[in-house]
């Protein structure tokens, strides 16, 4: 049986994904107030954006750009996990050419139909999107050479096994580039437990050292966990309270509490 922090995270992600699939082209960005965790323009350069649908760019979720740091090359075989309305994969694309591929694989059936409208919009031939949980990827051993994520494996209730799951499917010496927020600070369980804080991507995050101590139990070498944005007050103000997307859900007394306590972070490993 689906538990109780999946069901409530698909259920917020598929909502968000017909907000975008509704919204008229070019009254979804930040200036109608639906804007993103972090608007595109803010974590993305112009360059990898350029030729992507406006629609994968109002659905744009992430934290940070894993892009950074993955340092894809022509012809690799890429895994984005949560690939939500496709952003980083179609992005990928442009940098693995006709000669590799990505891989996107999300849970949220609204989410990937949004990303495979967005794969049409931009013509790309090079990408497919895929219906699973990360928990369970419905690849095979050995067949990736690089693995993505954006903002996801916060998300979910068994971390373990999702980064089990990602040794499994990278070949040998193959790279992790995941952009995640993790916890800088402690924060009260009653801050941190409710649904909405999880479904936004802070309730269910852990610190650098957990996340080392998971990615090493697994299996994976040269890890390194590099906080990139803090998540002060005023940016948990400017990116959830004011956010049409995520409006009420972080509550107002919550912030001093929350101050500081979070950052997007870059993560890298290898198999
Ligand atoms: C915060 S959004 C990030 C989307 C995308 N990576 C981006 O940067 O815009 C999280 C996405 O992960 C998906 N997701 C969350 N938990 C998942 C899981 N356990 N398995 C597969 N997909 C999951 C959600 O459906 C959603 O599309």
């Amino acid at each position: 049986m689906e538990s109780e922090v999946r069901t409530k995270v698909k259920k917020f992600y598929g909502s968000i994904a017909k907000k975008v699939g509704a919204s008229k082209s070019g009254c979804c960005g930040s200036s109608c107030g639906c804007g993103s965790i972090s608007e595109a323009s803010l974590i993305y350069d112009g360059e990898n954006l350029q030729g992507l649908p406006e629609e994968a760019l109002q659905a744009s979720l992430g934290c940070a750009n894993p892009l950074m740091f993955a340092k894809l090359r022509e012809g690799e075989t890429v895994l984005d996990l949560g690939s939500g309305g496709g952003i980083n994969v179609l992005m990928a694309a442009k940098h693995v050419g006709s000669s590799g591929k990505v891989y996107g694989l999300d849970m949220t059936d609204e989410m990937l139909q949004l990303a495979n409208q967005n794969k049409q919009k931009m013509g790309v031939t090079n990408v497919e999107f895929l219906k699973g949980y990360i928990e369970d990827i419905p690849l095979p051993d050995n067949s990736i050479e690089v693995i993505m994520s954006n903002c996801v494996i916060n998300l979910s209730d068994d971390k373990e096994k999702a980064l089990s799951e990602a040794f499994r499917v990278l070949k040998s010496g193959g790279r992790l580039a995941i952009a995640d927020i993790i916890t800088m600070k402690d924060i009260p369980q009653r801050v941190r437990s409710t649904a909405e804080m999880w479904s936004s991507c802070l309730g269910g995050t852990i610190k650098a050292s957990e996340y080392k101590e998971i990615l090493e139990k697994v299996g994976f070498q040269d890890i390194e966990i590099e906080p990139v944005h803090i998540y002060t007050r005023s940016v948990i103000e400017e990116t959830f309270l004011k956010n049409r997307l995520f409006a009420g859900m972080i509550k107002k007394s919550y912030l001093d509490a929350l101050d500081g306590a979070f950052a997007g972070a870059y993560i890298k490993a290898h198999k």
